[in-house]
């Protein structure tokens, strides 16, 4: 962002931590991540970069700051806006708050006056339902509406967002993105990737929560969500709360049935995990939409660390038709299927039943395909570039609204008090593999298979 010039001429960066360590020693840390960049342009961005020492849970740190920030706003002469990016660990989220608000921080340097300040709160939200709205009314007696900001940067990906302009601004999509037409729907988030260095965090938090109830609930929203009224914030808000609040149908004693609960092999050996951790690695599980456009139409999801590849995408499958003329030519047995690539690879593909070259008639299906690299030689806006940049213009579009995390929360925590109530199973599954074995009996008894 610094690069493309969206950063501005003059910005504070503070890093906030337990670790005491000066701002040069922050600056060669953060330094080492951007070995790419030209010196020069090294040496003028990390000019900006500052580092206040503090525990989360005692306000000396947090006066230090207070200092700090009254140093900057001297230099500059004026107020500055101040952004508090809580990309800790939820379990501090409380006491961060708490001082933010006994010093004041939270007031900004127009003491008073709440235009100055903007909170970023990163998922997980809470860590249930209760928890959840704990949180929520804990923000809203120290910031206003607009000031809260409760990311999940899967909302700022361009491919999810590309959702609405491919179902709404082709007009072809829309009559057959319903019951009648559509079979199931899949939505895949694997990742190659252990927990690495994040043991302690994810082990007290599971991909439940750290994956399913956000990354995962917005790309069913992005295929379940009505046309928004218009394209202004509250209108795709709207639409995407209304989504979220539609996935049902999953009751506490339903939840072994339609949920598969799952740690990779060697997960209890991770840094910094509990060598008898219970905590899932892997979920799949079947929902439905509760909407007069989805309804009966199965989801089937599934989110997992330790794959065997990166793949984030959605498939649409639609309903097989091609046996009705083509029965003796042997019709393939999945016909149709849409497939939103949300990455790698960027793209959306159709898979289409086409006749086989040749004297005989036979069938085979084809892609039509489209690539976001081939068609525009980039990848894109990083999301995070563009969760930062639409903080810094107060646009909340792209964040949750709270009755969207009510929403979300009040379908996950079904779920976890279905786990706790019958003591839900752990299932292992194979580092490197395609999941467990309990994932593809969860599709195949309705006849389906995973794509
Ligand atoms: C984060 C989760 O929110 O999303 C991580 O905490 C996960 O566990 C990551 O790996 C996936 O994001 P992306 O953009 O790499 O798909």
């Amino acid at each position: 962002m610094f690069k493309q010039g969206l950063l501005g001429d003059k910005f504070y960066i503070i890093g906030f931590s337990r670790r005491d360590i000066s701002d040069s020693e922050f600056r060669d840390q953060i330094g080492k991540h951007f070995a790419e960049i030209d010196s020069t342009e090294w040496q003028r961005f990390s000019e900006n970069l500052y580092y206040q020492q503090g525990k989360f849970e005692e306000v000396a740190g947090y006066s230090a700051l207070v200092k700090r920030l009254e140093g900057f706003d001297l230099e500059i002469g004026a107020c500055i806006t101040r952004l508090f990016y809580l990309a800790t660990p939820p379990d501090n989220y409380n006491y961060i708050l708490d001082h933010l608000l006994s010093t004041k921080l939270s007031e900004g340097c127009g003491q008073g006056s709440g235009k100055w300040t903007k909170v970023i709160i990163e998922k997980p939200f809470g860590k249930d339902l209760e928890s959840a709205k704990t949180l929520d009314l804990k923000l809203a007696t120290i910031f206003n509406e607009e000031q809260i900001f409760r990311a999940d940067h899967y909302l700022g990906k361009d491919t999810v967002q590309n959702m609405l302009a491919f179902r709404f601004a082709n007009g072809i999509f829309d009559p057959v993105w319903n019951n009648k037409y559509i079979d199931h729907v899949q939505i895949t988030l694997h990742e190659k990737n252990g927990v690495g260095r994040r043991g302690k965090f994810f082990d007290g938090v599971g991909n439940l929560r750290d994956v399913a109830q956000n990354h995962l609930m917005q790309l069913i929203a992005a295929v379940a969500m009505e046309q928004p009224k218009s394209f202004v914030k509250e209108a795709i808000r709207d639409a995407r709360a209304n989504a979220i609040k539609a996935m049902c149908c999953l009751e506490i004693d339903d939840v072994s049935k339609s949920v598969v609960r799952a740690q990779y092999n060697g997960y209890k050996n991770e840094e910094n995990v509990d060598p008898d951790s219970q905590t899932e690695t892997y979920v799949a599980m079947k929902l439905f939409i509760d909407t007069p456009r989805l309804e009966n139409v199965p989801f089937y999801v599934r989110a997992g660390k330790k794959m065997d590849r990166d793949v984030v995408e959605i498939s649409i499958v639609f309903i097989q038709t091609c046996h009705i003329l083509f029965k003796e030519y042997g019709c393939p047995e999945i016909g149709n299927v849409l497939t939103i690539r949300i990455q790698p690879d960027e793209g959306i593909s159709l898979r289409v039943v086409a006749k086989n070259p040749g004297t005989k008639v036979s069938l085979g299906t084809v892609d039509m395909k489209f690539s976001y690299h081939e068609s525009f030689k980039t990848k894109g806006t990083e999301a995070y570039e563009k969760i930062l940049l639409e903080i810094f213009a107060g646009d909340q579009t792209l964040f949750n609204r709270s009755d969207e995390l009510e929403s979300s929360w009040t379908f996950i925590t079904k779920i976890l008090e279905g786990w706790k109530k019958y003591h839900s199973p752990l299932v292992i599954y194979d580092d490197n593999s395609n999941g467990p074995k309990e994932a593809q009996e969860l599709i195949e008894k309705d006849g389906k298979k995973w794509l």
